[in-house]
């Protein structure tokens, strides 16, 4: 007798459909596992047996087949074990057969038969929403799973003995609830900011507009400082951004407690991470860090201190919003439509171009510590500072500065404008730092002082084609911040000053 038990395969964040076929028949008593399983899947045998002995429940004395089809889609991962060990006691009739068809199933098992939590719940819980299934998934994940819609079925069973009481109906499982993570309202504030009057400008740009920004400075200037109050001003994420996002952090199995939260991600890896980190993948694909700051922030500080390679990696991602996996037999994509934020010191001894300062090694001290970064890298960040270190009369001066909250304000309503722009013109796109390059010229529309402007500034400092629509992207940024319907040279002017910085920088070098 074959029973057959509906589970999922995840490709990118999508659940792809998996049928487990169980069949019991005579012949060499065992169980074998079948259809491209990796080592985990592999590994499923062992627990799924103690896990039914566990359960009080003894394996039949003949051939035990599992099939996972299709057979050409790599399994990966541990969630394979439940949906095999449900099978398998509908095909020994400990639960009826007929129960299982309308549900996909995931989790991990112990020896002892309980069910251990498994990453990527919610998209399964999606995607069995969409087939007009339920869901049978690990007691730890049915928080997240409840958030795939009010009237999906979902089973969060905590133990093999559960889920068949719960079909025998002598024991019946309450669905669970959906559950938000309480917002912290103790983030970092701008107000703890003393002076940087440029650099806080410029991150009210960055966050408005959604631009990539990069800071030089000193040590001690307040760049790390400044950059982790970027959430703080941030707006929160939209219901189809957060679904998004959670997504993301459900394969990835990040989600604590299953809670899900519109707070915007802010990664900040450390500069020893590797590029599997990164950009996702290693022995188990998984998403990296670029796709865990989707529609948030990549806070890569110290960034000559990480790998070349691990920064190049980055190219791709920035520039399309995804970043592709490829494997030795199929390749996976998750989303990265994220916002880089860098910070980093201008040498390696941290104080060239500091009045009154001489690096010991010389001009060779500055020139090598930023050849570490690519010109294509640097090609890509909208804004680039210099974060002068902050002078005493700045630090002594009584009081506070403006507050996030106020600056949070001005970067909801420059959000909005955008979010309106972009819906009428039926880009998916939210923000101007990622409109497609084909529309930057409907978006930016100049007058004549600002296009003479213009056509002098890319003569004079070379700037790229993607330097040219960048430059007009942040300038509509600066006019959104002003709610002003059109670009105007004022607009223009300060968004090269943010582009020259950085020509400055690279020309010093
Ligand atoms: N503008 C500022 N206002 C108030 N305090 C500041 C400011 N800038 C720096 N500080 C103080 O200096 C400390 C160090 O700042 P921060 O770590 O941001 O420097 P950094 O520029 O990242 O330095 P590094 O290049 O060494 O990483 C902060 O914790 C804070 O106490
Ligand atoms: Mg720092």
């Amino acid at each position: 007798m074959v029973s057959r038990v509906r589970t999922v395969a995840f490709q990118g964040i999508e659940a792809v459909p998996v049928d487990v076929q169980v069949m019991v028949a005579p012949g060499k008593v065992g169980m074998q596992i079948v259809g491209l399983p990796d080592k985990a899947v592999a590994e499923s045998r062992e627990r799924v047996q103690a896990a039914l002995h566990a359960s009080g429940l003894s394996m039949p004395s003949k051939k035990v087949t599992v099939n996972l089809a299709p057979a050409d889609l790599p399994k990966e991962g541990s969630h394979y074990d439940l949906p095999i060990a449900l099978g398998l006691m509908a095909a020994l009739g400990a639960i009826p057969g007929d129960a299982l068809s309308a549900y996909v199933v995931l989790g991990e098992l112990s020896l002892d038969g309980t069910i251990a939590a498994v990453a990527g719940a919610l998209p399964a819980a999606i995607g069995a929403n969409a087939d007009g299934k339920g869901l049978i998934c690990p007691q730890a994940c049915g928080p997240e799973a409840a958030w795939a819609g009010a009237d999906i079925d979902i089973l969060a069973p905590r133990s093999l003995i559960a889920i068949a009481n719960h079909f025998r109906g002598t024991q019946v499982l309450s669905r669970p609830e959906a559950k938000v993570h309480a917002p912290a309202d103790n983030l970092p504030d701008l107000a703890d900011i003393k002076g940087q009057e440029t650099a806080r400008r410029a991150l009210e740009v960055a966050a408005a507009g959604g631009h990539n920004l990069m800071m030089v400075g000193p040590p001690g200037s307040g760049k790390s400082m400044l950059a982790q109050r970027l959430p703080s001003v941030l707006p929160p994420l939209s219901p189809k951004e957060l679904l998004e996002v959670s997504m993301v952090a459900s394969i990835a199995g990040e989600l604590a407690g299953g809670r899900l939260t519109d707070r915007r991600p802010f990664r900040a890896p450390h500069h020893s991470a590797s590029m599997a980190a990164m950009v996702g993948g290693g022995l188990r694909v998984r998403p990296g860090e670029v796709s865990l700051a989707h529609h948030g922030v990549l806070f890569l500080d110290e960034l000559p201190e990480f790998s070349p390679a691990v920064l190049d990696s980055l190219r791709q991602p920035i520039e399309t919003g995804e970043c592709v996996i490829a494997r030795a037999n199929h390749r996976v994509s998750y989303p990265a439509r994220l916002q880089l934020i860098a910070a980093m010191n201008p040498c390696r001894c941290g104080m060239a171009g500091e009045p009154g300062f001489r690096c010991a090694r010389g001009d060779r001290c500055r020139t090598e510590y930023q050849a570490r970064i690519s010109g294509p890298l640097m090609d890509r960040i909208d804004l680039r500072i210099e974060v002068p270190a902050v002078s005493a009369s700045d630090l002594i001066r009584p009081g506070r500065s403006e507050p996030s909250a106020d600056v949070a304000r001005r970067v909801a309503a420059a959000r909005a404008i955008q979010r309106r722009r972009f819906e009428e013109l039926g880009t998916g796109v939210t923000t101007n730092a990622h409109c497609p390059t084909a529309l930057v010229e409907t978006i930016a529309p100049l007058d004549a002082a600002a296009i003479a402007l213009l056509r002098d500034a890319s003569e004079k400092l070379g700037f790229s084609a993607r330097a040219y629509h960048r430059v007009l992207k942040v300038a509509r940024t600066l006019a959104d911040l002003d709610e002003s319907e059109e670009v105007r040279r004022i607009h223009l002017a300060e968004a090269i000053s943010y582009r020259v910085a950085g020509e400055r920088l690279a020309k010093a070098a």
